[in-house]
């Protein structure tokens, strides 16, 4: 990578100058007004989706400012490096090669091809399909070629077993065990695929579809709420965790465990699978079923790997193939776009204009669509641990800030709730709007009318935030209180129809944003060992709490007061 510090590149000081002299007074409503032109080539199209760049605080200055900003950070050569498999995980020294994961299987290709008749009509007639051209196909080079051969090889296994479990009338319920990566992304893509639950194959929808529970939380109350619902002999559980020691998930494994013995299950080797890369973890568990992962495959970027498997239960092969199809476009997007028309690099950018420039500590996601509903929570997990970081790459503290607070709700919830602050609260938050053309497919027609209301008021949103209220704007009667500011920044990505496809794509799509982030400020987004320490005190305090020790030499005093409220001994009593 380039060696510049970030802050003495030539373009970070360009930009600092635009920043003083007019960017921090841009109206986005007089450039919406003065040029049609501009407002078009902020619309970037990428695989499955329309990205409407033009409510940001941008004008073509700022714009090549921040283009020039990526070519000096060495944006393309660190994205090469990552897709050469190079070791771009510098303090873990490992490749990043989760996109290897979505790697189409030319034998699988074909016959997927042969199945586009398949796919409901207003998919197929998407006209947001792919059109952005693109320089050169991304290729996997020959040091990487038996390492793609073993994901082939496990996906295909994976896949034979998921269809098996899907097409057992007598697996009624699956219980996805896991947190965080092994958790957040298969419940997302349950949760936003649920349309496709059925398949496209009519025999089988001789099949009721099967109910999908997702396990995260230390809290036995959610495990036990689960457990409520279902029964041993129809349950099968996934024990989803890459290390195969996360606290959180082994307790309810071996509680699960426990409650199927207790309830008279028989055949646990039948009923419990693990996704691990710890495949002898598992196995001293009891557990003989072990679909494995790779070390280079990060928690937060695994929805691709075996620990999809729930996913493609619910979805069967072919749509989970197709969610792999969908990245995969994404990654040749992002692979050979030229930047100026590279959709994750200009979010990226635009992310670091705001954080660094206008000081906007939070971006708000907006999706207008009930199957994005745990996609803020999937996006906290992948930005802020991903780039949550205080130094660079080579360890040296970073004079500027990093990760913002992402949040959000899906709307229109949102705006019976947070939206008033984002239309007259003092900070200014960008929003991201995540709209869906085409209601979800199979709904009957009185409940699909729903969906124009649900556009306009995504669309209406976007526009207020833009446009405000304001008495010198002509409106008359507009006291302080009712005063909107406007000019309050917005993107808004457009998909034609959720589907695997526009599902995969949008989730790649946020996956090399992050890097892009990443890179531009030199830290790593692939470790995370800021969430080590609290760990380990938590092992030391256990035993505290359950009354073990009476000693914890670590314990600070506010600790201490605690143990003592919640009657427990430590060394100071
Ligand atoms: O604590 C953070 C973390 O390591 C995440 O990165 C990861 O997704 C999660 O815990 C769960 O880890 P595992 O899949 O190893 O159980």
């Amino acid at each position: 990578m380039n060696t510049h510090t970030l802050l003495t590149t030539p373009a970070w000081q360009v930009l600092q100058h635009l920043y003083k002299t007019h960017a921090s007074k841009l109206d986005v409503r007089a450039l919406l007004q003065k040029n049609l032109s501009q407002t078009v080539h902020m619309c970037i199209s990428a695989p499955e989706m329309v990205a409407d760049l033009s409510r940001n605080l941008l004008d073509t200055s700022i714009i090549a400012a921040l283009n020039q900003l990526a070519r000096e950070r060495g944006v393309e050569a660190m994205r090469d490096d990552m897709f050469h498999g190079q070791k771009v995980n510098v303090t873990e020294q490992r490749a990043a090669l989760h996109y290897l994961l979505r790697w189409p299987d030319e034998n699988t290709h074909t016959a997927l091809q042969k199945q586009s008749h398949d796919v409901p009509a207003q998919v197929a007639q998407s006209e947001l399909a792919f059109k952005e051209s693109s320089n050169a196909p991304l290729n996997v080079p020959s040091n990487l070629q038996s390492t793609l051969q073993d994901v082939l090889k496990t996906r295909s296994a994976m896949l034979a077993f998921a269809e098996s479990i899907r097409q057992n009338a007598h697996i009624t319920d699956v219980v996805n065990i896991g947190i965080g990566g092994s958790d957040l992304g298969p419940q997302l893509a349950i949760q936003a695929l649920d349309a496709f639950r059925l398949g496209d194959n009519p025999a089988d929808h001789k099949f009721q579809p099967k109910r999908f529970h997702f396990v995260s939380s230390l809290d036995p109350q959610e495990l036990m709420s689960v457990l409520r619902q279902v029964r041993p002999q129809s349950t099968f559980f996934l024990v989803a965790s890459k290390s195969f020691t996360t606290l959180e998930t082994m307790t309810n494994a071996r509680a699960a465990k426990a409650w199927f013995l207790a309830e008279g299950g028989t055949d646990v080797a039948r009923h419990f699978v693990a996704l691990s890369t710890n495949t002898q973890a598992a196995a001293d568990f009891g557990i003989s079923t072990c679909f494995g992962f790779w070390d280079w495959v990060g928690g937060r970027y695994s929805l691709w790997s075996s620990i999809g498997l729930s996913v493609a239960i619910a979805i069967g092969a072919k749509h989970f193939q197709d969610m792999l199809a969908g990245a995969h476009a994404m990654d040749q997007h992002f692979a050979s776009t030229p930047l100026e028309r590279n959709l994750p690099v200009q979010l990226a950018l635009l992310d670091v204009w705001y954080r660094n420039f206008h000081g906007m500590g939070s971006r708000c996601v907006a999706p207008y669509a009930f199957g994005l509903r745990r996609l803020p929570a999937y996006l906290q997990q992948l930005e802020m641990e991903s780039n949550g970081k205080r130094v660079d790459q080579q360890g040296r503290a970073v004079p500027y800030r990093t990760a913002t607070v992402v949040w959000g709700e899906p709307a229109s919830n949102g705006q019976h709730a947070f939206f008033q602050m984002l239309h007259q609260g003092t900070d200014v938050i960008p929003v991201e709007f995540l709209v869906v053309k085409q209601p979800s497919p199979n709904l009957p027609s009185y409940m699909a009318q729903h969906h124009p209301d649900l556009l306009a008021n995504a669309l209406a949103q976007a526009q207020a935030l833009t446009q405000g209220v304001t008495s010198s704007l002509g409106g008359r009667d507009v006291t302080a209180h009712r005063e909107m500011p406007g000019n309050r920044p917005s993107t808004t990505l457009l998909l034609d129809v959720l589907t695997p496809n526009s599902l995969g794509a949008l989730i790649a799509l946020y996956e090399h944003r992050v890097f892009v982030q990443a890179t531009l400020w030199g830290i790593n987004p692939f470790d995370q060992y800021g969430v080590e320490s609290g760990k380990k005190i938590a092992q030391q305090m256990v035993e505290i709490i359950k009354g073990n020790s009476v000693i914890d030499l670590n314990a600070d005093d506010s600790s201490k007061k605690m143990f003592s409220m919640l009657g427990k001994n430590s060394d100071s009593g």
